[in-house]
């Protein structure tokens, strides 16, 4: 019975002799692996052993989505961590969900239940269902070792054969991976994104579907609000929201949150680079809102197709990161080079948009040396390959 072996393994380590061997593996350090599973194969049956230095190996990895606290009672796959949402972006959820009035989710596939947890952490009762024997196990360990048992009921099952009719509302996030790496392909997804909305529309409520950031937005459905969401500067999802505000998109920013609504605005004009150069976040240039990022700088772009703000001014915002230019000139190897020796430039960043040059091979060829740092913008200005020096504003 091959198939059940990762189930079994799971249930090992939910025993209190699992449970003891567990917090004994909890720090080990990889190099030492060998000899600690070595050690404890005398003590232990091999397989158990093994579960639980797999399983510490995974709580380590998932550190930085639920936090040590957490992820050192929480039970993992090695699918369930990398597809399972990070706690910030999940609470930020679960509380939109709370403020729409929502008492109870049905989360189709849970996995191992990040989502899960943050809803019922919100006060929401949830239904969480994954059909993968595992990972379901997995989810129903993880609101046990949380203290969650009472507002999460577990379901391993296919979730296009569930009644969601008692809950108020849907959150689902479908597997985008396939045996071949990401799936773009929404209708790719397990259960396809056609398959999601339909549920979300009959949810009585609210709904939301967690899908990829790359996600067009030609596929989101006229009565959806999009949110792409990033954390710490970097774009993590995009959500498609049921029984908010149809038609509305908007980019929100943890931690925070901030939040930038549309206004349907036109593109903003191009403009000759001025002092100040703004890079707007990831979820504002994903949710197609440099428009509204770049009114408030009063600012225009570098180049039409490009999202990199320029401006005079020097206003603080959470949307975009300020660099304040000190050289601007047509793009040319030697002249930074020469550039960046004069300045005693040692510790350059570099950083391009719309430049086909590779930052690694432009540092091995400028050799930055000095005490001194900047970074360089690889971009076109106006069409021109173009390089633009200078430095982020504290
Ligand atoms: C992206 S993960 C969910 C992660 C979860 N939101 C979290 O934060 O931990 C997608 C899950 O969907 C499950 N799944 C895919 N198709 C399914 C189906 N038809 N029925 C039930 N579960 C399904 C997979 O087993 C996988 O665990």
């Amino acid at each position: 019975m091959a198939d059940n072996e990762p189930v079994n393994d799971l249930a090992l380590l939910l025993t209190p002799e699992g449970r003891a061997l567990l917090e004994e593996v909890r720090d080990t350090d990889p190099a030492q692996e060998l000899a600690v599973a070595t050690r404890l194969r005398r003590e232990h049956p091999a397989e158990l052993v093994s579960a639980a230095l797999g399983q510490a190996r995974l709580r380590q990895r998932a550190v930085v989505k639920f936090g040590a606290e957490d992820a050192e009672r929480m039970f993992f796959t090695p699918n369930g961590v990398e597809q399972s949402t990070r706690a910030s972006v999940a609470a930020y959820r679960a509380r939109r969900f709370a403020e729409l009035g929502v008492t109870s989710v049905a989360d189709l596939c849970c996995g191992i239940g990040g989502d899960a947890i943050a809803l019922a952490r919100a006060g929401i009762r949830v239904l969480a269902v994954d059909r993968d024997p595992l990972t379901a196990a997995a989810a129903r360990a993880n609101a046990e070792a949380l203290g969650l048992a009472g507002l999460i009921e577990v379901r391993e099952a296919d979730v296009t054969e569930v009644d969601t009719a008692g809950y108020d509302a849907v959150f689902a996030d479908p597997a985008r991976r396939g045996g071949r790496g990401r799936i773009f392909d929404p209708e790719a997804y397990s259960p396809p994104l056609s398959w999601a909305v339909s549920a979300a529309r009959r949810a009585p409520r609210a709904a939301a579907l967690k899908i990829a950031p790359g996600v067009p937005h030609e596929a989101v459905p006229e009565d959806a609000e999009a949110e792409w969401i990033s954390d710490g500067g970097d774009v993590k999802e995009a959500v498609l929201w049921f029984g908010t505000e149809p038609g509305a998109v908007r980019a929100t920013l943890l931690p925070g949150p901030r939040t930038l609504l549309a206004r349907g605005l036109p593109d903003p004009d191009v403009r000759p680079p001025g002092r100040y150069l703004y890079e707007p976040d990831g979820a504002v240039i994903r949710a197609h809102l440099v428009a509204e990022a770049a009114e408030e700088l009063d600012g225009g772009l570098l180049d039409a197709t490009i999202a990199y703000v320029t401006s005079d001014a020097l206003r603080p915002t959470p949307y975009a990161t300020a660099y304040e230019i000190t050289d601007h000139l047509p793009f040319n190897v030697k002249k930074l080079k020469a550039l960046l020796r004069e300045r005693g430039v040692g510790n350059l960043t570099v950083k391009k948009r719309g430049s086909a040059v590779e930052p690694e091979e432009l540092r091995k060829k400028v050799k930055p040396q000095g005490p001194h740092a900047a970074t360089v913008f690889l971009t076109r200005v106006a069409g021109a390959p173009a390089m633009l020096i200078g430095h982020r504003c504290e």
